[in-house]
């Protein structure tokens, strides 16, 4: 690796994330997509929304689709849906964005967090034995960063305790497992399509996927005021339609998508090529018959804050995803956590650190990166 001046202030800057890229590259379709609805002055629950339900359910292998307002949402939904109420139990990661948390803590239900796997960030199915309780009502898988979370040993658990298995798959579209789709492996998988997201809206949106037709009709009805009728509501439910400019947006951006998720791939490869030659990297770890779609390429690394502020002065973006384990979230401090109870997920919160990722990524960007990160190391 070749070294550079300290402060590199003529070179162009790299940030973590570039949608202005992605934008300049289909700005065209889009404002045609858009164009379209407002032509139709039809915005909410019409042919673009059904239209997309039925494109992302293709793609996660499933016969169903909901579009809800956000990823958060598509979570109550279907717990909701899933029977979990009040006073319930609900085990999840406690390494994730804090939606995965706020969503069960949303029915009243209570978080009961399961320590990850210190390789790939995602809940651990041996920890579930430990934390099950028999008020434990359903378990969230969460696939973070764009990798599936070891999910048999997870279905064989809940199955013989018959509990439900949903699926966070906010940060996976397009990923699968074992030749399975991410999406289709539990009873219902949540999507958000929040606009960082590899499929990202120009808003807030989102959707429930699954097999189930019950769940389905039951989630159609709970994001419509729970309406099985025009003005007939059998239950409380709210808003959480999704909007039509937004489904036309993002069925420009599925068109895309597998394109883009093959750059991320032959990125994250450039970057672990490259890595290979820098000890004390730690690039993600893709087991065996898992597809990482690398909505995040996150490296560990002993000295992550000084690496992360490294960066930031020679105008690399990087992000640290996610600094606070949900268990010692002030959210949450009425559980009792304290530090050292789930040390997986507090050395990762510690150690990670996400780098530029995204399509319109060049090489000599990904060179660039790597090669600062490897003049950091041996300051
Ligand atoms: C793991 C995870 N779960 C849930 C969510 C919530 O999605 P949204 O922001 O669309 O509500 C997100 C996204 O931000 C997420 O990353």
């Amino acid at each position: 690796m070749t070294s550079h001046p300290q402060i590199p202030s003529p070179l162009e800057p790299v940030p973590q994330l570039d949608l202005a890229a992605q934008y300049a590259a289909i700005g065209g379709e889009i404002r045609t997509a858009v164009e379209r609805v407002m032509a139709s002055q039809q915005f909410v629950l019409g042919r673009e929304g059904a239209a997309l339900e039925e494109e992302i359910a293709k793609l996660c292998g499933v016969a169903h689709g909901v579009a809800v307002a956000s990823g958060t949402d598509a979570l109550i939904l279907a717990l909701r849906a899933c029977g979990v109420q009040a006073g319930d139990e609900v085990l999840l990661p406690p390494f994730t964005f804090v939606a995965t948390g706020s969503a069960v803590s949303a029915l009243g239900a209570k978080p009961v967090f399961a320590d990850i796997r210190p390789d790939t960030y995602n809940i651990d199915p041996s920890e579930l034995e430990r934390r099950v309780t028999p008020r434990t009502r359903a378990i969230i898988a969460v696939h973070l960063y764009g990798l599936s979370a070891d999910t048999d040993p997870i279905l064989a658990f809940a199955k013989a305790r018959n509990l439900p298995v949903i699926e966070d798959n906010a940060q996976a579209i397009g990923a699968s497992y074992k030749g399975r789709r991410i999406g289709s492996l539990g009873v219902a998988a949540c999507v958000s399509f929040y606009p960082t997201k590899n499929l990202g809206a120009y808003g807030d949106a989102g959707m429930v996927v699954t097999n189930s037709a019950e769940l389905a009709a039951r989630i159609r009805t709970l994001r419509n005021h729970g309406q099985a009728e025009k003005y007939l509501s059998s239950e409380p439910g709210w808003n959480s339609r999704l909007d039509e400019i937004q489904a036309a947006i993002l069925r420009v951006k599925l068109r895309h998508l597998s394109n883009w998720q093959r750059a991320r791939q032959s990125h994250a490869a450039e970057y672990n090529r490259l890595f290979s030659q820098v000890p004390g990297v730690m690039p993600p770890l893709v087991p065996e018959g898992f597809e990482h779609v690398y909505h995040q390429y996150t490296i560990r690394i002993e000295q992550r804050d000084a690496l992360h502020k490294f960066l930031s002065e020679r105008k690399i973006g990087s992000t640290v995803y996610y600094p606070c384990p949900l268990h010692l979230q002030p959210l949450y401090s009425a559980l009792g956590h304290k530090p050292g109870d789930f040390p997986h997920a507090e050395r990762a919160a510690q150690e990670v650190l996400s780098l530029p990722m995204y399509p319109e990524l060049r090489k000599e960007q990904i060179t660039r990166v790597a090669e600062t990160i490897a003049e950091f190391l041996k300051c």
